[in-house]
């Protein structure tokens, strides 16, 4: 462990103050969160917003009402909120298809390629497990394999570009990347990494489930040949609607992952058949977009969530580092703008199933909704931070659950298990 830091130093001295609507509400009097829970991740399954799920129960109980004028038309609707979408991600609506979520994008890509048998797909060790398990199951279909490309914590981007690149062999036939990792907080080069791919004649996939709306035209910056992200996460759509993103030349080759009666249409309209199901996340999530637009502006949006992560990990990172003597401020590079990691104490986290217990166990006994994450053996919190955040959730954070978790590290270390209500095992979020 590197020596302590003084904690003092890591205190912002002009936090950012609550976010406010046009009108002068509180952000958060948008969302439907429960007001007494300290909730600090948005970046697991997002927050819808209140007006959003009006609209949709509106939608629902039209629906109900006359099912056989409903659904025939769903596709119609799906269409329209595909062109509402993409203005907003700042890519033509001609190549954005409406996928359910990020795993259902990344899976219609894998169903639609056509891989060469014995290849090699690279992902990163700081992908989404769920992604990874995709990639793995195609791979090993086609008598293949997937590479893991080791990334430390604190590589540059040209070091991570760099892993990525040293992973293929001349057997790649794909690398799936994030652009938004999940377990480590951090932005990976995708831009870079999906243009040498290009060159090596690679397929490019970026997971960016976090991206929409956090980082400005990121499908654009990416350039990747396929490219997913959630509307359900820092876009506040209700959940149940994401992006799946192509390169020009790539779409007639994309299928969707329900066949349905899209299947004589061109890209994107095939996407917008999905059989009979519970479209309202999907024609609404525009709709999401727009009120967070008129609300609060995405660009204050962005601002407050990047001024309030540096406060708030800062302020986290002092009380862990003040609690165990050594500093805890993690150092990520090219850290996103509203997830931060911080140090949990040695003992702590070390693997994916201790960290989710942990969350469990913060909850329950805290009434505080964080993420832990493990990383090569060492443990930590991951913060989010959105529109309805203020510097009071972290200084909560700060005072109740930092002792709390050194508490929990000299007493149980990763013998702590799960006292939530649930107790049901979870798979990383
Ligand atoms: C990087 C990443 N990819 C994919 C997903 C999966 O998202 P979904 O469950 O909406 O498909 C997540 C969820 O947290 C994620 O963080």
């Amino acid at each position: 462990m590197t020596r302590p830091r003084d904690p003092e130093s890591n205190l912002v001295t002009s936090p950012p103050g609550p976010l406010l609507t046009r009108s002068g509400q509180e952000a958060s009097s948008l969302f439907a969160l429960d007001p007494a829970l300290r909730h600090l991740n948005h970046g697991s399954f997002g927050a819808p917003l209140v007006a959003i799920l009006e609209e949709q129960e509106r939608l629902r109980r039209e629906a109900a009402a006359a099912p056989v004028r409903w659904f025939p038309a769903a596709a119609t609707r799906v269409g329209r909120a595909r062109a509402a979408i993409a203005p907003h991600l700042g890519v033509s609506p001609d190549q954005l298809a409406l996928v359910v979520n990020a795993s259902a994008g990344a899976s219609a890509v894998y169903g639609s390629l056509d891989l060469p048998r014995g290849c090699e797909i690279v992902v990163t060790d700081h992908g989404y497990g769920a992604v990874t398990m995709g990639a793995d199951r195609l791979a090993r279909r086609l008598g293949g394999r997937v590479v893991v490309a080791e990334v430390a914590l604190d590589d540059s981007p040209e070091r991570a570009l760099a892993a990525v690149l040293g992973a293929f062999t001349d057997r790649t036939a794909m690398v799936v990347v994030d652009h938004v990792t999940s377990p480590t907080a951090r932005e990976l080069p995708v831009a870079e990494i999906c243009a040498a791919a290009r060159t090596r004649g690679v397929v490019s996939l970026v997971d960016a489930a976090h991206a929409p709306m956090l980082i400005e035209r990121a499908a654009t910056l990416a350039d990747a040949d396929y490219w997913v992200g959630n509307l359900h996460k820092f876009g506040c759509a209700s959940p149940g609607a994401a992006v799946l993103v192509t390169r020009p030349g790539l779409e007639e080759g994309l299928w969707p992952l329900i066949d349905s009666w899209g299947g004589s249409l061109p890209f994107p309209e095939r996407f917008d058949h999905q059989g009979t199901l519970d479209i309202t996340p999907l024609i609404t999530a525009g709709s999401a977009l727009d009120l967070v637009e008129d609300e609060l502006g995405w660009d204050r949006v962005r601002a407050h969530t990047a001024a309030l992560a540096d406060a708030g990990q800062a302020l986290v990172a002092a009380a862990m580092s003040r609690a165990t003597g050594v500093d805890c401020l993690a150092r990520v590079a090219s850290p996103a703008t509203a997830m931060r990691l911080v140090t949990l104490p040695a003992g702590l986290g070390t693997t994916v199933d201790a960290a989710n217990a942990l969350r469990e166990r913060v909850l329950a006994d805290l009434g505080i909704e964080a993420a832990f994450t493990s990383c090569r053996g060492r443990g930590y919190v991951r913060l989010s931070f959105h529109a309805y955040n203020v510097l009071d959730d972290y200084a909560d954070f700060a005072d109740r659950a930092v002792p709390h978790l050194v508490d929990l590290a000299r007493r149980e270390g990763d013998a702590v298990t799960s006292t939530g209500a649930h107790g049901i095992p979870v798979v990383g979020l």
